[in-house]
């Protein structure tokens, strides 16, 4: 397996992790075990973008639609998520891993939320990869609650209409300060977005792979990487080809 080097890493990656209920399924194993072989995916991949070089790299571990999932299932997923954070900050610090979160913070209960302030907190002033979790995330949702801020500010008369930019929606966005995704991979062969990230994604490279989330890894990764290299991004433009034909 070779990993990509140079300019063709992509700046940022995000991932829909899909796959883990079928996973368990083609297994015989309850849907929590593909949830747990999911975490584990999770900590090879952190550890291969942070080794090859990626600066970003978004997970989409819940959305704001999962709670509507069966009591048990979303308690088995916050407790995955607060064993991952609990288990492997520490060695994501020392590895220089910087932790951010989008999603909304608003109405959490329970220990998550302190949880996840703290692994922003201690990881704040890293250098190296930017783990960005997901968490209770909507792109609409996350959409509406900049569109009121905006809103708030006009009314008070902060603010006038034709001031409002695509800078400052981005400004009031969960993912402020983060650039936008270069390439968002979803696994499980499922070719939809699912509300995330919709307004970042406007430029970038989709890329669905047949492998269910369990059975990705750094080899499915870095191959990911290899195809996105090989595309040419025009962002609206013309091909370098069309171009020079013009
Ligand atoms: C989709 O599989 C996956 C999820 C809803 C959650 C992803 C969560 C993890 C991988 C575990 C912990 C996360 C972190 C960041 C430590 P699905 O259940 O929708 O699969 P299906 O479509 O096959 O049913």
């Amino acid at each position: 397996m070779s990993e990509p080097q140079g300019s063709s890493i992509p700046r940022h990656v995000a991932i829909i992790m899909d796959g883990n209920g079928r996973w368990a399924k083609s297994h015989g194993l309850p849907r929590t075990a593909g949830h747990r072989k999911g975490m584990e995916t999770v900590r090879e991949i952190v550890r291969a973008a942070s080794d090859i070089g990626v600066g970003y790299l978004t997970l989409f571990a819940f959305s704001s639609e999962n709670w509507r999932r069966p009591e048990t299932e979303v308690t088995d997923l916050l407790g995955l998520l607060k064993l991952f954070i609990r288990r492997d900050l520490a060695e994501l610090h020392r590895d220089n891993v910087r932790i951010r979160v989008i999603g909304d913070r608003r109405n959490l209960r329970g220990d998550i939320l302190p949880l996840l302030l703290e692994a922003e907190e201690t990881t704040r002033d890293n250098t190296g990869l930017t783990l960005v979790i997901a968490f209770n995330y909507g792109a609409r949702d996350e959409l509406v609650r900049a569109v009121t801020s905006l809103a708030g500010e006009v009314a008070a008369g902060r603010l006038k209409p034709d001031e409002i930019t695509s800078e400052l929606i981005d400004s009031r966005l969960d993912t402020v300060g983060i650039p936008d995704p270069d390439l968002i991979i979803r696994t499980s062969g499922e070719e939809r977005l699912s509300n995330f990230l919709l307004w970042q994604a406007a430029y970038s490279e989709l890329m669905f792979v047949p492998d269910y989330w369990p059975d990705f890894d750094k080899a499915l990764f870095c191959a990911a990487l290899d195809r996105f290299a090989a595309r040419e991004r025009r962002f609206g433009g013309l091909s370098a080809q069309a171009a020079v034909g013009s």
